[in-house]
C-alpha cells in the first residue's frame, strides 16, 4: 500500500461517485410521480454518492493508505447496493411493472454496468491486483467501446426526431462503435493475450481516434443543449455526464500508450 494507491483510488473515487450520484438523479427523473417509493430511493442513493464524493474530495494524496482502504471498502457496499437498485429497475422496465416510465431499459443497463465496472476497480485496487499490461488494454476497451456505443444510440434516440442530421451523426457513432467493439472482441478471443502486443499500438490509435470524435460531437451536442439550440429530451446534465466518460476513456487510452512505449511507471492497469 503506497501513495501510488491513495493516488489512483481518490482518482476513481472521485471520477466514479459523481457519476453514480448523476445516475440517481437520471434514475429518478425517469420515474411517474406515482413511482414514490422508488424516487425515495433514488434520492437516497443521490445523498449517500453525494457524501462520498464530498469526502473523496476532501482526502489528500498523503492520507493513511490503510484510511483509504477502508473506505474503499465502505464505497464499494454502497456501490453493490447501488447496482442491485438499478437492476431491480431493470426487471420493473423489462416485465412492464413501470409502464410509461422514461427510461430505456438498456440505459438502466449501461448504468448498472458502469457501477460494476466501478465496484470491480475498488476491488482490484484493494487487493493490489493487476493484470498484465494486454489483457488490461483488451478489457478496458472491451468495456468502453460498448459504452460509447450505447451513448450514441441514446443520444440518437433522444434528440427530437426532427434534429435529422444530428441523429444521423449518432447513428453513424453507434455503427463505428459497434464496429470497434466487434474488432475488440476478435482480439479479445486471440489468447493468449501475451501475443497480441504487437497490435496493441495500432489498436488504441484506432480506437483513440473514434473517441476523440465522439468526444467532441458530445460535446458540441452539450453546448447547444445548454444554450438552448437544439430539441432534444437529453438533460443538460446527461449530456455532460457522457461527455465526461469519453474523456475519462481518452485518458484511459493515453495512460496504456504511455505504458506500451514505456513513458511511464505507471502500473498495467489506468
Ligand atoms: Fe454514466
Ligand atoms: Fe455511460
Amino acid at each position: 500500500m503506497s501513495d501510488e494507491f491513495v493516488a489512483r483510488s481518490l482518482e476513481e473515487l472521485r471520477f466514479w461517485s459523481r457519476i453514480m450520484k448523476e445516475h440517481s438523479l437520471f434514475l429518478r427523473l425517469g420515474f411517474r410521480c406515482e413511482d414514490t417509493q422508488l424516487i425515495n430511493e433514488a434520492n437516497g442513493f443521490y445523498a449517500v454518492f453525494e457524501k462520498i464524493e464530498n469526502q473523496a474530495n476532501a482526502f489528500t494524496i498523503g492520507t493513511d493508505p490503510n484510511v483509504i482502504k477502508r473506505f474503499n471498502q465502505e464505497v464499494h457496499t454502497a456501490v453493490s447496493h447501488i447496482w442491485a437498485f438499478k437492476r431491480k429497475i431493470l426487471g420493473l422496465i423489462l416485465t412492464c411493472q413501470l409502464p410509461g416510465a422514461n427510461n430505456f431499459p438498456l440505459l438502466v443497463d449501461h448504468v448498472s454496468r458502469e457501477a460494476n465496472y466501478f465496484r470491480n476497480r475498488l476491488e482490484e485496487l484493494n487487493q493490489g491486483r493487476l493484470e498484465p499490461l494486454p489483457d488490461a488494454i483488451i478489457d478496458e476497451n472491451v468495456f468502453f467501446l460498448r459504452i460509447m456505443a450505447d451513448h450514441a444510440k441514446f443520444i440518437s434516440h433522444l434528440l427530437d426526431p426532427s434534429e435529422r442530421k444530428l441523429v444521423d451523426q449518432a447513428n453513424h457513432f453507434s455503427d463505428e462503435f459497434d464496429q470497434l467493439l466487434f474488432q475488440a472482441r476478435d482480439l479479445d478471443s486471440m489468447r493468449p493475450q501475451s501475443q497480441t502486443k504487437p497490435l496493441l499500438g495500432q489498436f488504441l490509435d484506432q480506437n483513440r481516434v473514434s473517441v476523440k470524435a465522439l468526444r467532441d460531437f458530445k460535446k458540441t451536442a452539450k453546448d447547444l443543449i445548454e444554450a438552448c439550440r437544439i430539441k432534444s429530451i437529453i438533460h443538460p446534465l446527461l449530456a455532460d455526464h457522457v461527455f465526461r466518460e469519453a474523456q475519462h476513456f481518452l485518458e484511459i487510452i493515453d495512460s496504456f500508450e504511455a505504458s506500451l512505449a514505456g513513458k511511464s511507471g505507471l502500473p498495467a492497469t489506468p
